[in-house]
Formats: C-alpha cells, structure tokens, sequence
C-alpha cells in the first residue's frame, strides 16, 4: 500500500563550503494495508528522514514512494496536499504536536476546524468519540498541557491525528520518553486502532523490545541502510550489528540502554558500513555488500550462508 523504492536523502548544510550528509542510501521499503511494520536502528541512522519522505514530507534526492498505486514523488503540490491527511505522524515529544496556550480539546479540534467541512457541533463530536476512543476521559478536553501526564498527552496527539481519519500512522520514538507501563499503554491504543480502523502502523524506535512485542516484520538500520529486514528479525538475527543491539539488550535494562551515535566514514563509502564496528569482519567485508534475500529474511552481511 506504501511503498518506498531505492530512496536516497542527501542532506546539504552550510552555505559558504556546503558539506553534503547522505542521511538514507538506498533503501527499499513496503507496508500493506493493515500492517505494523518497525524500523529500528540507533540514533542518526536515518529512520526520520525515510519516515519524512514516505509521508511526503521532504523530497527524497532519489527514489521513488508510491501510495495506493500512486507515485506521490511525482505528485504536483496541491495533490500531495490533498494526501498529506492519510499520514499521520506522532512525534516523539507530543509538545511539537500541541500548542501549550491551547485546551486538548482546541488542539484535538484544530484539524477539523482548518479543513472547515464540518461545523462546530460535528467538530465536537467527533473530537468527544476519537477522545473515548484513546481512553481519555472528556474531562480532560478542558485542560492545558502541562495539566495532563506524558501518556495522556500523548494519546491526545494520538486522538488528533485520528480525526483526519488517516491510513498511516507513523510513530517516531513517540513512547521514549514514557515509563514502560505508560509506553505499553500507548501501543495498546495504536494497535486497537490498527484493528478497528484497519491502519497501517510504522513503529520507528530504538528500542528493539517494542519493535518485537508490536511489528509483523522488522527493518533494521544503519548508517542509512537496510542492514537486515523481515519477519523473524529478532528470533533469528542475521547480521552481526542486529546481534550486538539484541545483546546490548539483553544484558542491561531497556531504560538504560544507550546506543551511540552512528559514526558513519565520510567520503566514499567502500565496503560494509559496520565494518569497523564488527567483530566478526573479514577482508572480504571490504566490497561494497548487498541485501540478500535468504528465504524472505533479508541481510546486508556478507558472511551470512544464503540458505
Ligand atoms: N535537516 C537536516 N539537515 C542536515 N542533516 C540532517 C537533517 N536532518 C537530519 N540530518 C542528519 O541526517 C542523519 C539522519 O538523521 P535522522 O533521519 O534524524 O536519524 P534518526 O531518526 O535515525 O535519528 C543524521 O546524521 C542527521 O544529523
Ligand atoms: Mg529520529
């Protein structure tokens, strides 16, 4: 249903001595109608950027996204416009989605009343049925932000994007900044939602218990790549940086799991991105790998027996 072909982000900063950042590398991603899908990875490998172009929010430098059949990187603006409603993206600090001046219950209304299709009584009933349907109580519409907890606030943002009646939803770190009880919360809303209202659910996290506990299938990222992507991703890890982020798990709380920053070699890329982190490379890991396809569980490791 959402489709993302070879896309490429290169970022340029600066303007006297540009320096160009390949933030996403050629990555091919598909979600069907109805799914969860989770793209996992450490902070800086790209996840963002893919999720943006996907939603049509930043214009891929290359590739191509197609939704419902349609190429939306080809799409004039006011077409893309008229689309934007079907993603919807929860971002991690529900802060950027709300106006703190704002009631939860004017924010939660805001994108009705910007379509303006729909008149004050049928705003707030909508509003009230999408506010029951997060699990929040309506007393809650009457109050500011800083009134109401993380995870309510987060579910008011969850609320709001509903009533757009998208087919997308992107979460992007949206319970990491949550207790674990309230985080589980969360994804319960989403995932009823999913079932109700058969959405497609895009889980973006660093954390790979959540990703295992809600997504069908698994893309895992580094440095702008697909290193490892399907099913039994977490059962059956491939690829030796997917091993170390299960072990890294493993052996420390979740809460306390800090993953580094991807330190991706400037210039030319030659080989495999992970090499100089892996413990298990060979000379052979030097040229340039590609995504194999092992039985529908893809991996971008060289040294991995293709069954
Ligand atoms: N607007 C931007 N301009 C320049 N570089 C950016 C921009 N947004 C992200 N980047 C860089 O692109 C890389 C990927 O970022 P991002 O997609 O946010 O990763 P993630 O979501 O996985 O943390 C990072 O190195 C980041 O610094
Ligand atoms: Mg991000």
């Amino acid at each position: 249903m959402l489709k993302g072909e070879n896309l490429i982000k290169v970022y340029s900063s600066g303007i006297i001595s540009p320096v160009e950042k390949t933030a996403v590398d050629g990555v091919n991603i598909e979600i069907g109608e109805g799914e969860t899908i989770a793209i996992v990875g450490e902070s800086g490998c790209g996840k963002t950027t893919l999720a943006k172009m996907l939603m049509g929010q930043i214009e891929p430098t290359g590739g191509e996204v197609y939704f419902s059949g349609r190429k939306l990187t080809a799409m004039k603006r006011r077409e893309l416009r008229s689309l934007r409603t079907s993603f919807q993206l929860i971002p991690q600090h529900p802060d950027d989605a709300v106006d703190p001046r704002w009631t939860i219950g004017r924010s939660v209304a805001e994108p009705l009343a910007i379509a303006g299709k729909m008149s004050r009584e049928e705003i707030e009933d909508v509003v009230d049925g999408q506010i029951a349907e997060v699990g929040l109580g309506g007393e809650l519409k009457e109050r500011y932000p800083h009134q109401v907890s993380g995870g309510e606030l987060q579910r008011a943002v969850i609320a709001r994007a509903m009533t757009l009646e998208p087919k997308v939803i992107i979460s992007d770190e949206a319970t990491s900044m949550l207790d674990v009880s309230v985080q589980a919360h969360v994804m319960s809303v989403l995932k009823n939602l999913r079932e109700k209202r058969g959405l497609s659910l895009i889980i973006i996290t660093h954390d790979l218990g959540l990703a295992r506990a809600v997504a069908k299938r698994t893309y895992v990222m580094f440095a702008g790549e697909v290193v490892e992507e399907g099913a039994d991703v977490f059962e059956n890890p491939l690829h030796p940086y997917t091993r170390s982020l299960l072990e890294a798990m493993e052996y420390s709380d979740i809460e306390d799991t800090v993953i580094e920053e991807c330190e991706v070699p400037a210039g030319e890329h030659v080989g495999c991105r992970y090499y100089g982190r892996c413990s298990e490379r060979t000379d052979e890991c030097r040229k340039k790998q590609a995504l194999r396809d092992c039985n529908g569980h893809k991996v971008r490791c060289i040294n991995v027996d293709e069954h």
